[in-house]
């Protein structure tokens, strides 16, 4: 921590003296003591005032050498500190002003926005919160904290914070501003284009895209209320200058409107994508889906022209959007029961996320996947013995005895019935061997092809379809974030009987 130095008495004494002589009413400002500290405060913060921060610091450090244990004074220190950039000694003062006096909410909302400055997220989060407990009717500590939550991804807290500051100060144009933003991740559309429209009221200029946010929440709303050729039609008028092109809206609003439970709405939007495109596997399988249609697995051709469209951004996607991690949360379960692996199997393997955790469990590390994309992904990430384009169960039951650990990270949410996949992966499997798997945890006792496109089942499905294996262990955890909330899922190790 940066330490501040308070200057001798001898340079006190002078700037006292000046003081003196320059301020008629000077007797007038000493304390009870005749101590001149509060004489020099107010020059302190005239200087400050007056945009002389150096001479500003130097005035409060002057009076802090005859009062060191002044809250205030650290905390004016602590303030001429941070509005001339240097938050380090900011933080220093604010700490030593809050370890004299721990209840005063203004001073925890400086150490809040210095922490957050220094992208110190722990200090400035437990500091807004600080200034809350001491002032709930602190707007900006509201604000700071859900802008802080908004960074964190943590949508729904920084929704209910940043709508805390709004009630508390109406008239704050970034409030808005970043209520619509959340609001557009909570697929509030409504709420999304009136919030960007108060905060362009309250001066907050709108920078293209978000421009282009609010035209697509405008035109996703109007589709959620019946009119979805309509809103197509209108989009453009709406958008102007900053329209996008109207395949990608379409094709963005039926995943929205999938993910946000608007299925009707979804469902007509996906009607007409496939009118105008009745071959595409991707348009005609996710229709299926929206529509709840039975199925028992996603047709290979829909896998492969899916996902060889999404491999280059995919990493992207889901580690950072999605903050999806099952590859190290299943290795961390794996390591527990054993390592020193003699060949393992990564099905599904993408684009290879899985193969650094995988890579120190074993000897040799095979990636199998049916998208030619994402293997392209894989090689160039490297980490695999050899790396093959085929469909996951065909492969499975080519491979006779050849793995002792199989490993099935989101790969398993493309089969419905599971019962055909487990008995391959158990012939491919040594006796003992292991598989671990992750799913998406639906209610009830089967599975569901959800409005996504990818399945859920229940762990009931998954013990009656694994009759070759043992459980060894199981435990929930999200998976990734959907529309802004987390998905439920189930991770799974099983142990080949
Ligand atoms: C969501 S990605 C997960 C990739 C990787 N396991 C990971 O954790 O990042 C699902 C992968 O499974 C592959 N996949 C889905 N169904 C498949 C099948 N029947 N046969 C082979 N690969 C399949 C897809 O091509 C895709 O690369």
């Amino acid at each position: 921590m940066t330490d501040i130095q308070l200057p001798d008495a001898s340079f006190t004494m002078a700037l006292v003296a000046n003081l003196r002589a320059g301020l008629p009413n000077f007797g007038g400002i000493v304390d009870q003591h005749g101590h001149p500290a509060p004489a020099l405060r107010q020059l302190g913060l005239v200087h400050w005032e007056n945009g002389r921060f150096d001479t500003a610091v130097q005035t409060f450090a002057a009076a802090l050498s005859l009062v060191p244990d002044d809250p205030n004074l650290w905390r004016d220190l602590a303030g001429v500190y941070s509005a001339s950039g240097r938050d380090e000694e900011a933080l220093t003062a604010i700490r030593k002003s809050l370890a004299i006096d721990p209840l005063n909410a203004h001073s925890w909302q400086i150490l809040a926005s210095v922490g957050d400055r220094l992208d110190d997220v722990e200090t400035a989060e437990d500091a807004y919160r600080r200034t809350i407990a001491l002032n709930p009717n602190a707007p900006a500590a509201h604000l700071g904290l859900g802008l802080l939550q908004f960074r964190k991804k943590h949508y729904e807290e920084a929704l209910g914070s940043v709508r805390a500051s709004i009630a508390l100060d109406p008239v704050n144009g970034v409030a808005h501003f970043a209520l619509g933003h959340l609001s557009f991740i909570a697929n509030d559309f409504a709420g999304c284009a009136r919030a960007f429209d108060e905060a362009v009221r309250l001066t907050i200029p709108l920078d293209p895209l978000t421009r282009q946010k609010r035209a697509r929440a405008l035109t996703f709303q109007a589709m959620i209320d019946g009119r979805v050729e309509q809103a197509l039609h209108d989009y453009d008028g709406i958008a102007g200058e900053d329209r996008e092109d109207l395949d990608i809206i379409a094709r963005d609003a039926f995943s929205v409107l999938s993910a946000s439970g608007n299925l009707e709405a979804a469902a007509e939007v996906g009607r007409l994508r496939l009118a105008e495109k009745p071959d595409d596997p991707v348009r005609r399988y996710l229709l299926d889906a929206v529509l709840g249609r039975s199925m028992t697995a996603a047709p290979p051709d829909y896998i492969e022209t899916y996902f060889d469209h999404f491999a280059p951004q995919f990493d992207n996607k889901l580690t950072e959007t999605l903050q999806y991690n099952a590859p190290r949360q299943m290795a961390e379960r794996v390591v527990k029961h054993r390592t020193g692996f003699r060949h393992m199997l990564d099905l599904g393997c993408g684009t290879g996320l899985a193969a650094a955790e995988l890579q120190p469990l074993g000897a040799s590390l095979t990636g199998v996947d049916i998208s030619a994309g994402m293997l392209a992904e894989a090689k160039r990430r490297g980490g695999y013995t050899e790396l093959v384009k085929a469909e996951a169960v065909t492969y499975l039951e080519t491979a006779s005895n050849q793995f002792d650990l199989i490993f099935a990270a989101d790969s398993l949410i493309y089969f419905g019935d599971l019962a055909p996949l487990m008995h391959a992966a158990a012939g491919a499997l040594e006796p003992g061997g292991l598989f671990a798997l992750s799913i998406e945890l639906a209610a009830g006792d089967g599975f569901v092809l959800q409005p996504s496109g990818r399945f859920a089942h229940s762990l009931d499905h998954v013990q009656a379809a694994a009759t070759d294996f043992v459980i060894l262990e199981t435990f929930e955890s999200n998976i990734r974030l959907e529309a802004g909330r987390p998905v439920p899922g189930l991770y799974v190790l099983l142990e080949r009987c």
